[in-house]
């Protein structure tokens, strides 16, 4: 707590400085993109912007899931300072709009035609009474492995088909002396590796009734029950450096074949790319055993904050330039997402990028896609900080699995 609270007023001394130094015409980004992955792919926006005259005033608060970043937020916005644009996920997006602290997009959105390309998952949090509020940059997903892939082929380990697989999977990396579990043990990891457990454990009706209509029957079930015993043997086959550890760092590991698997949203693929790696050589990508027909998603945006009743040209610059088709390519070519646009070619992807793509159409069309619990995709923060809570909690051995899911019940019951 003490570390967060350092971290966070550093970020607001870093902020005031750089607010002091922002011109017009410029932009004030707050964004959590800050791994080198992250920090590659964050130059493509801010190449595109620079080029057409709009400068570029960072203002990075490191954490994912964006919890660090979205204090920040509210203290800038609480001194009445707020930056101009900010990247934000789901359900914070549609909290700021209800408090009319967000600039209205809609002739942007108009003039580039947004509501024809946009998928209607995003676009229901992109609007707010049906004005667009927010302008998206791409489609991540939680359910994904990532692994190394001489690690897996010198223990003759092929992909997992199913939980028992990667159970087994695990037992065999571990005694080969391998690191089986990359992870960082930070709370809004713990709830990444449960998004995909839980839909694994449930499949999709559960996951729905849990996380999405947070229906208290399926939080307390023997199924929920059963995902945190599977959280159990996943904290039995992590390092013993794993609390705190910045996700990033883990996904090092699985590059540098000190550990066989990460579970964690493609954003881990940006660090694979930085490094040079390749995919189906060096690494391979594949949905968590037993979510392969499902995505649980978590769309970056940029909610623009009103500068005073109109959408500045720099505003609008940023919107239009996050939505141009060329640079949703570019962009999401580095970042490790999928474009945020329907009509976009998947030439310049990857393998991984390519399946990101079809699978998030597929399961679009079957209707197996939902938004990802820990990335603030199913519920708003007051509740997805409450199951994270208990998530961690229970990840770090204070209550076995069924205390895990009574108290799951009751955290949600508070929060909601
Ligand atoms: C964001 C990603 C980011 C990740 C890790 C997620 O919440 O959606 O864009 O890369 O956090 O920082």
């Amino acid at each position: 707590m003490r570390k967060f609270i350092l971290k966070t007023t550093t970020t607001l001394a870093a902020a005031a400085v750089s607010v002091s130094m922002a011109h017009a015409g410029d932009v004030e980004v707050l964004h959590w993109w800050t791994s080198g992955g992250e920090a590659a792919a964050l130059n493509v926006l801010k190449q595109d912007l620079e080029g057409q005259g709009t400068g570029w005033n960072d203002m990075p608060v490191a954490g994912g899931g964006g919890e660090s970043a979205m204090t920040v937020l509210r203290a800038r916005v609480t001194s009445g300072n707020p930056p101009t644009a900010v990247q934000m996920l789901g359900f914070d997006i549609l909290d700021w709009a209800k408090e009319d602290a967000l600039a209205d997009l809609n002739d942007v959105a108009v003039k580039e035609g947004w509501d024809d390309v946009i998928p209607e998952a995003l676009q229901a949090f992109a609007k707010h009474d049906g004005q667009w509020v927010s302008a998206p940059v791409n489609v991540h997903s939680t359910n994904w492995v990532w692994a190394n892939k001489a690690v897996l082929d010198a223990n003759g380990i092929a992909v997992p088909a199913n939980w028992e697989e990667f159970e087994a999977a695990l037992e065999t990396l571990a005694a080969a002396g391998v690191t089986p579990v990359a992870h960082g043990g930070q709370a809004w990891q713990d709830a990444t590796v449960f998004d995909a457990v839980a839909m694994s454990a449930g499949g999709p009706e559960f996951y729905k009734a849990a996380f999405i209509d947070l229906d208290e029957e399926a939080l307390g079930s023997d199924t929920m029950v059963e995902s945190f015993r599977r959280m159990e043997v996943i904290r039995g086959h992590v390092d013993d450096n794993f609390s705190g550890r910045d996700w990033n760092l883990a996904t090092a590991m699985v590059i540098n074949g000190e550990a066989g698997f990460q579970m964690m949203g493609d954003w881990a693929k940006g660090e694979f790319l930085n490094a040079g790696k390749v995919p189906g050589e060096d690494f391979l990508c594949f949905r968590f055993p037993g979510t392969e027909d499902q995505v649980t998603f978590n769309a970056d945006q940029f909610a623009m904050f009103d500068q005073g009743g109109k959408v500045s040209a720099e505003q609008a610059a940023l919107a239009t330039a996050i939505l141009s088709p060329s640079f949703q390519s570019a962009f999401n070519v580095v970042k490790g997402s999928v474009p945020a646009r329907t009509d976009v070619s998947d030439e310049a992807f990857d393998a991984c990028g390519k399946q990101g793509m079809k699978d998030l159409a597929a399961a679009a069309a079957s209707g197996n896609l939902y938004g990802s619990m820990a990335h603030g995709h199913a519920a708003p923060a007051a509740v997805k900080n409450a199951i994270y809570d208990v998530i961690t909690a229970h990840f770090n051995g204070e209550y076995d699995a069924a205390t895990a899911a009574l108290e799951l019940v009751d955290a949600v019951s508070i929060a909601k």
